[in-house]
């Protein structure tokens, strides 16, 4: 049992996934019932710390949230204290660095340590909080499944659930009318989502960031199948895949984040596209949040309750500067500085491309 004075906080950044609620049941119910420690809520991801808003967590808000999609905390993608955007004139935002007041909050709420759950972003300020002398432990959430240094996140296999449901009820619907069903996933700049709710919704496309298609090569699989005698087509398209030319289809942009674009609208460009160059009838489904909301499946409630039970560990016993992590089947600790080296993208000879390719998949790169 370690020292009772031992102060954990906990944040929850970036965008939501399923799974989050069981990471703060799991680091929080360690850390409480294993070392005595106690445990503070930091709300809003990492615009709470700079703004000092956090409580208590006591065996009670542990309870109970196991099966609870969302976060407790909240989150927040705009919270980076290094890029913060201040209302400093009414409706004038400018962004500023105020990792000062962070390290500050910290220090005043001592915190002797800080779990941070999240992606790539999170991942990134966590390194910058612990090169500024912070200890920090990192569990890795994302339903794009893109962070490098371990194989898979939590949040992932809810999503790609999402998905494999959606194209099952697409699939019947298509069928019935004859049609080509695009459906747009998201994923960011990685088409891990696309890809594997693909595979298992048994689409007949898939379009990643990863694999340049060409219109010849996605018209000419949609136009075979219907020479087959297979009158329609599922498209499962990653919003971060580019177009021929080699450009991203943005939504809008956002400057109060650190990475400014939104993805979003592939999924409509393919469906006039393939419409006019093949005849055939087209619709359009763009699944968006549905893939980040609602419960986890019990897959990713025992990935996330793996990583938070080892990040409670660490965070109680070290090491700092590391991020828990799935390799081979085990959960470890691995740099916070390896996970943020680059970002886990899907070589095109990757097993679950082959598997695809096997099935009859194509990647709109056939020439
Ligand atoms: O990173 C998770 C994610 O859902 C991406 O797949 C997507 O591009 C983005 O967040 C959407 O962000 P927002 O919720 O801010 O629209």
């Amino acid at each position: 049992m370690g020292s009772s004075k031992l102060r954990i906080g906990i944040l929850t950044g970036g965008g939501d996934c399923p799974g989050l609620n069981a990471v703060i049941r799991a680091v929080g119910k360690t850390a409480l019932h294993e070392y005595g420690a106690t445990i503070i809520g930091i709300e809003d991801g990492f615009e709470g710390l700079v703004e000092g808003r956090m409580h208590e967590l006591t065996a009670r808000h542990l309870s109970g949230i196991l099966n609870q999609g969302g976060t407790i905390l909240g989150t927040s993608n705009k919270g980076d204290p290094w890029h913060y955007p201040v209302e400093c004139a009414p409706g004038k935002i400018e962004i500023q660095d105020t990792s000062f007041k962070a390290v500050r909050n910290l220090q005043q709420a001592g915190l002797d340590v800080l779990v941070a759950t999240g992606g790539d972003g999170t991942m990134h300020i966590a390194d910058k909080l612990g090169d500024l002398g912070i200890k920090v432990v990192g569990v890795p959430k994302t339903i794009d499944n893109d962070l490098a240094a371990t194989d898979l996140t939590f949040g992932f296999y809810s999503a790609v659930s999402v998905v494999c449901e959606s194209l099952d009820r697409l699939h019947t619907t298509a069928s019935s009318h004859h049609r080509v069903m695009l459906l747009e996933v998201m994923g960011r700049y990685a088409g891990w989502i696309a890809l594997a709710g693909g595979l298992a919704g048994g689409a007949d496309l898939v379009l990643i960031p990863e694999i340049p298609f060409t219109w010849e090569a996605v018209c000419n699989k949609v136009r075979e199948r219907a020479r087959d005698g297979k009158r329609f087509s599922l498209i499962c398209v990653a919003e971060g895949a580019k177009l021929p030319g080699g450009e991203e289809v943005i939504k809008a942009l956002d400057h109060k984040r650190t990475d400014a674009k939104q993805l979003g609208g592939i999924g409509a460009v393919l469906g006039r596209e393939i419409e006019a160059r093949t005849g055939l009838e087209t619709r359009v489904t763009v699944l968006g949040h549905l893939q980040r909301g609602g419960s986890p499946t019990a897959f990713d409630r025992v990935l996330a309750t793996r990583l938070g039970v080892h990040a409670g560990h660490c965070a109680c016993r070290g090491p700092y500067g590391v991020m828990a992590a799935l390799r081979n089947g085990e959960i470890i600790s691995v740099p916070i500085k390896e996970a943020i080296a680059k970002l886990r993208t899907i070589a095109p000879g990757h097993q679950l491309v082959q598997a695809a390719r096997s099935v009859g998949t194509s990647f709109g790169d056939e020439t």
